[in-house]
């Protein structure tokens, strides 16, 4: 298991104003995946705009020990050779995948099927959360996985021939349906799964991209077994998740325009863009036409008043990432606004709805923590300390609410900013945003 680091804290002064040019480092989701599928194509896949985060890299590092030739030439460019569908190699220890709750679950997909036993762990927030709804599934197409009262470690027993399963999804996760979609590539027969609501379709995406042939119709997809992946290459997208810190902080503040470059736009992650033109927000997309499977645009933002909204349901799954810093949105704007629906927030790196709401109400903002969501009233952010619970989202939106602050915030536990975003503090800083990092960058 990981051990903890020295608390990191972030001091951050108010300013004013924020504007230029941020060019997005490369998505987390789409970075994980190309390592994996890379990992079991057959031939070389190379990767452009990889995410040199610690989440992406405890990836890579679980692929190099199940036997997989991974070369980085840059800290962007990543080679692969991948090793074949059957080719992957017994580790010679358990997998430490840090933080990274994407990993463990679709490793458990990817090693369900193989012929050895693997043994997945992670860092303490990692290891508190839930990874039945992956397991459930898999054992009933034929896997045997343990874990410790739904929690890991997962111990993955390899030797068991997979078969397909029409699958209904009970919560909307990627996650759920990326892990389940590759163990279907490697089972008998058809994998159907069904989900209650669109969730992030980057597998579905990337299994095309490398040759594989999908059935897609409306929210079900089916895969069937056997398929052979072929490597590729693979340019990564800006992050939007990562975009959306500086979506907000335009408009709390760009009064004269601030541009990020090179987001990916996906429909399926980008709930938060509506959620902030509802709210009034001034944001236009310059679409880059669609290089790869993944459609990419800059986006330019200006200061906008914002007002109060109520999230539609649907939106939730789209924008999943992306509560901690809508929160901070809604407290700057005027009025009232609610999100239900979205008790998912409860397991992700933290419960990130108690979390949010405990560090709004210490500074200062009026707001009711409901079992699925959260009632937020606009006002103005007062100085103070909050606690991110080493939550890389949670300590990014705050730095974020010191926009609007009437004195300094105090961010502490933050070091986990570079499981997702390693370079936030140097590209917030050039955009504007006041934030003392005392021993971090
Ligand atoms: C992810 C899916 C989401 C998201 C996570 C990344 C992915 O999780 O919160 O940060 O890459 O598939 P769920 O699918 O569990 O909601």
């Amino acid at each position: 298991m990981s051990t903890a680091a020295p608390e990191q804290r972030w001091y951050v002064t108010p300013a004013r104003e924020v504007g230029g040019t941020v060019t997005i480092p490369g998505d987390k989701s789409i970075s994980h995946r190309a390592l994996m599928l890379g990992g079991i194509a057959e031939g070389e896949t190379s990767i452009e705009g990889f995410l040199a985060s610690e989440d992406c890299l405890a990836t890579l590092a679980a692929l190099r020990a199940l036997g997989v030739r991974i070369e980085r030439p840059a800290p962007t460019r990543v080679i692969v050779q991948g090793a074949g569908s059957e080719g992957l190699e017994p580790p010679g220890a358990p997998l430490d995948l840090g933080n990274a709750g994407t990993a463990m679950r679709l490793f458990m997909g990817l090693l369900a099927p193989q012929r050895f036993d693997s043994t997945l762990i992670g860092d303490r927030s990692l290891m508190r959360r839930p990874m039945e709804r992956v397991a459930e599934p898999l054992r009933r197409m034929g896997a045997e996985i343990h874990t410790r009262a739904g929690l890991p470690p997962v111990e993955v027993r390899g030797g068991r021939a997979l078969h397909g399963i029409d699958f209904h999804m009970p919560m909307a996760s990627a996650q759920v349906k990326s892990a389940v979609l590759l163990a279907g590539l490697r089972a008998i027969g058809t994998t159907a799964i069904a989900e209650p609501a669109p969730t992030r379709d980057h597998t579905e995406r990337m299994l095309e991209g490398f040759g594989a042939r999908l059935r897609r119709e409306g929210t079900a997809v089916a895969i069937s077994g056997g398929q052979r992946l072929r490597g590729t290459h693979i340019e990564v997208p800006g992050d939007f998740s990562s975009a959306a810190f500086f979506l907000v902080a335009g408009c709390l503040g760009a009064e004269r325009g601030l541009t990020l470059r090179r987001v990916g736009i996906n429909p399926t992650r980008t709930g938060l863009l509506e959620m902030l033109s509802a709210m009034g927000a001034d944001i236009q997309v310059h679409p880059l036409g669609d290089p790869g499977p993944e459609p990419v645009a800059d986006i330019e933002v200006r200061a906008s008043h914002l007002r109060g909204i109520e999230v539609p349901e649907r939106l939730v799954p789209l924008a999943i990432d992306e509560f901690p810093i809508f929160f901070i949105a809604a407290a700057a704007a005027s009025g009232e606004s609610v999100v239900r629906g979205a008790g998912e927030l409860r397991v992700k790196e933290s419960d990130r709805l108690a979390v949010m709401a405990e560090g709004l109400t210490r500074l200062g903002i009026r707001n009711e923590l409901l079992p699925d969501g959260m009632r937020i009233w606009g006002g103005a952010f007062q100085g103070g300390t909050v606690h991110a619970h080493g939550d890389h989202r949670i300590a990014m939106s705050f730095a974020v609410a010191s926009l609007r602050a009437r004195a300094r915030i105090e961010i502490r536990d933050v070091a986990n900013v570079a499981t997702s975003f390693p370079d936030f503090v140097a590209l917030a800083r050039a955009a504007g945003l006041q934030i003392d990092a005392p021993g971090g960058s």
